[in-house]
């Protein structure tokens, strides 16, 4: 079996989507293209090219791809009569923990294998709150690593995904009534102290109040 695991995280090697990875398939660590390194598309294609099935790892973002997710779809449709018939698997992840986020791009993901590429769509894993995973450590994702094996085993037997893995994962579309209650009562400065502390990294400041659009 060759398959080959495109990472669309424009973070590359220091993303969330490189730390999941290992956790669908351990061997598939060791031979990932990065999406967010553009000059080697024609060197992944090639490479494709040669695989029996594929998988993607890519973030939401802004409630779709990251552009240069798109950007790679669109390399391959120019060389689909290569892809056909072949199985993909997609991975979403999105910084919110509502599932039902990421419903509209999975079911782009399913019209872009079956339709646009003639490839044999086998599925499409949601995972909410990956963000907490740039500060949490790995035995925080003990219930999370279990189902993605669940996930890696599928892969290596040309399965479809399991049909309640995103509920296995997720529980839930969306947060229960409580958990909302909850998130609308945390005082602004808990709520906003993850983001505070990102940009403090790349030393900058967040202003909540500004107002970039008048
Ligand atoms: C530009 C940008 C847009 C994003 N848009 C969304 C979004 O629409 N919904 C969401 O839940 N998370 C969003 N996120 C959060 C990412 O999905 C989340 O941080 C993810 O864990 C990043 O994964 P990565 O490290 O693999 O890139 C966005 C992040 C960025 C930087």
């Amino acid at each position: 079996m060759k398959l080959i695991v495109f990472n669309g995280s424009p973070r590359g090697q220091k993303s969330n989507s490189t730390r999941m990875i290992p956790w669908i398939l351990k061997e598939a660590a060791d031979d990932i293209c990065y999406l967010n390194k553009s000059s080697l598309y024609d060197t992944y294609l090639r490479k494709a090219k040669t695989a029996d099935s594929f998988l993607f790892v890519f973030p939401l973002y802004v409630d779709s791809m990251p552009g240069i997710t798109k950007a790679y779809f669109e390399a391959m449709e120019q060389h689909k009569t290569d892809f056909a018939g072949k199985p993909v698997y997609f991975v979403i992840h999105s910084g919110f923990p509502e599932m039902v986020q990421s419903k509209a791009l999975s079911h782009y993901n399913a019209y872009f294998a079956t339709e646009i590429m003639g490839m044999d769509y086998k599925g499409t894993v949601i995972i909410g709150g990956s963000e907490s995973m740039q500060m949490a450590p790995d035995q925080a994702f003990r219930k999370l690593q279990i189902n993605l094996k669940l996930v890696g085993q599928a892969i290596k037997e040309y399965k479809n995904l399991p049909e309640d893995i995103n509920i296995r994962i997720n529980k839930r579309e969306r947060l229960s009534g409580f958990r909302r209650f909850l998130f609308r009562i945390t005082p602004g400065p808990l709520k906003n102290f993850y983001w505070h502390y990102r940009a403090g990294q790349h030393g900058e400041k967040i202003d909540l109040k500004g107002r970039p659009y008048g």
